[in-house]
């Protein structure tokens, strides 16, 4: 493999300005990305390989992060597909559907790789699999569970079995017959180059020729790690290098490319961030497997509450939720934590939006992942150092309007009730809380009237063709509007279009974050309850913003509303 650097884009702020007023009649634009805290605006999609399959991001095991090379055999997987349907509250009713058989299948356990039969086919190691795939496939399938396999583009695997260079048709047509339900194809003894991507077309269309009744989930390791998508090509797709089960960042010295190989939870997590916002139904960036539970000789392994964490933001990215533990002999917290149905739904969820990173202080962090169903959200407050912190999250950092939300714990199972505008929680060191938030989503758009704008007696009035009802009035002659919290995920320009009311034309000066303001003229709308709108280019830091309204010697317009749109 091929470790290529990658790091955290930190935000930075901006120095604010506010310039020209340019005038718009009320046409409502549709809000995307840059906008909102992470609302659910539409994401340009690459075509997707149409097979069907892995419409929520596949659940399941996989042999390698604990069993690796030397512990696999057919017991080991015959006993993790009891045990996944072991219990009242099983893995199997959780949702973990995938058997998944990782390299060296097709190694004897001397290390030798089999060699073909004269057919061309490959049969998997008598030693290691004395029942053969046929009979295991069944066996799992007999579980109502499905089963995976696991291959390379190259002629030989990561671990030196055969890989499927030259055979990809010969090899899909053996999984089809043996029911295979999921293929890993591992870039291994191939060069990252520009014949890379056919390579993994290759077996693409081999395995929709073979099966094309009984769609294969396609799982592909690029090993790219450039962020473009494989949507057309695959439905998974790695993002990052092999997760190891530790929770900081890297361990170990830079190796080629001046990067460390060894990547624990922050390190996957960190890089997989920065590259999920193209993932989707059908098309999902792989953050690895899981390291929840895997105690493994030469690693720290996760505390309990790293393995919380861990899977919290894996499904918040709607990553895979594929175990990487012994699953015959976990801990009840291990279990408890991979059947978590609560934090499960999230990464389930239909609308397949990733997650986003919407507060980045150093170690405290806040993520926000839209859900399906208005103003939904599954939140994390992720503490990433080493003592108690408080963190907190405003609705707006969540692109949902001023004024209570409920909220539930995914980790307690309890609800905390309708809660007005903010959260605030103490989080463990290297702990989350994680949280469903249901209010209004406000697409960007904030009400003049709300109470966290000032001054706090504000002159509102009803209005009957305002947003929210209401508009406040007497700003100007020395009183000046502020909003306290607008929103946006990153610095830059931005469009601020103010929904005002004036009999007669008005001005008022407009400044962003306190910088001197800029005098903007206000056409009169026609009546005082009449509102239009006009729109400011405003320069937005990302993270909260003020904006007020002035005029000290003359009345400036009544505000109704204001809405935060993107571009120049
Ligand atoms: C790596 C891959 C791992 C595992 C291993 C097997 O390239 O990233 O997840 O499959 O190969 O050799």
């Amino acid at each position: 493999m091929t470790d290529s650097g990658a790091g955290t884009t930190r935000r930075t702020s901006q120095a604010l300005m506010l310039s020209l007023i340019t005038l718009g009649l009320g046409a409502c634009a549709r809000l995307s990305t840059p906008q909102a805290g992470s609302g659910g605006a539409s994401r340009p999609l690459r075509p997707l390989l149409a097979n069907g399959v892995a419409r929520t991001p596949p659940m399941g095991w996989s042999s390698w992060n604990y069993f690796g090379c030397e512990g696999l055999n057919e017991q080991v997987i015959r006993e993790t597909a009891d045990a996944m349907v072991q219990g009242p509250d099983s893995l199997k009713d959780a949702g973990y559907t995938y058997v998944n058989i990782d390299d060296c299948w097709m190694k004897t356990p001397s290390g030798q790789a089999r060699p073909r039969n004269p057919d061309g086919t490959l049969s998997p190691d008598p030693t290691r699999f004395p029942g053969g795939m046929q009979a295991l496939a069944d066996y799992v399938h007999g579980r109502g569970l499905k089963i995976g396999l696991y291959s390379s583009p190259g002629l030989a695997t990561c671990q030196k079995g055969g890989g499927s260079q030259g055979y990809e048709q010969i090899d899909a047509q053996q999984y089809a017959r043996w029911g295979i339900d999921y293929l890993k194809y591992d870039r291994c003894g191939i060069p990252v180059d520009a014949t890379l991507r056919n390579r993994f077309v290759l077996m693409r269309d081999a395995l929709q020729k073979s099966s094309p009744n009984r769609p294969i989930v396609y799982s592909i390791n690029p090993d790219t790690q450039d962020g473009q998508s494989w949507a057309d090509v695959a439905n998974l797709w790695r993002v990052t290098v092999d997760i190891k089960p530790f929770w900081d960042k890297v361990e170990g010295s830079p190796t080629e490319n001046n990067y460390p190989r060894k990547h624990g939870v922050l390190g996957v997590l960190d890089r997989a961030a920065e590259v999920a916002s193209v993932a989707g139904p059908g098309q999902w960036t792989d953050a690895d497997m899981l390291e929840v539970g895997v105690r493994k000789a030469g690693f720290s392994g996760l505390t309990n509450e790293e393995a919380r964490s861990h899977f919290s933001l894996w499904a918040m990215l709607s990553s895979p939720l594929i175990a990487g533990n012994d699953l015959r002999n976990m801990t009840p917290e291990t279990r408890a934590i991979l059947t978590n149905r609560e934090v499960i739904d999230v990464d389930q969820d239909a609308a397949g939006t990733p997650a986003v990173r919407v507060r980045d202080d150093g170690d405290l962090e806040v993520w926000s992942k839209t859900l399906s169903g208005e103003g939904t959200r599954a939140v994390v407050l992720l503490n990433r150092s080493s003592s108690n912190a408080q963190i907190g999250v405003r609705w707006s950092e969540l692109g949902l309007a001023w004024g209570e939300a409920d909220l539930r714990d995914l980790w307690r199972h309890q609800d905390l009730g309708p809660v007005e505008n903010t959260y605030s929680a103490s989080v463990p060191p290297h702990g989350v809380v994680m949280l469903r938030v249901k209010g209004a989503d406000n697409n960007g758009r904030y009400e003049a009237e709300a109470g966290v704008n000032t001054p706090e007696d504000k002159d509102v009035v009803s209005c009957g063709r305002c947003t929210g009802g209401a508009l406040v009035r007497s700003i100007g002659r020395g009183t000046t509007l502020q909003f306290n919290d607008l929103y946006v995920r990153q610095s830059g320009r931005y469009q601020l279009r103010v929904a005002y009311t004036t009999r007669e034309n008005r001005s008022a000066s407009v400044s962003v974050n306190g910088a001197p303001g800029v005098s903007t003229f206000f056409p009169g709308t026609g009546g005082a309850f009449l509102p239009r709108t006009a729109t400011v280019p405003v320069d937005l830091r990302a993270g909260l913003n003020t904006v007020q309204f002035s005029n000290d010697r003359r009345w400036a317009p009544n505000i109704d509303n204001v809405t935060v749109l993107p571009g120049n």
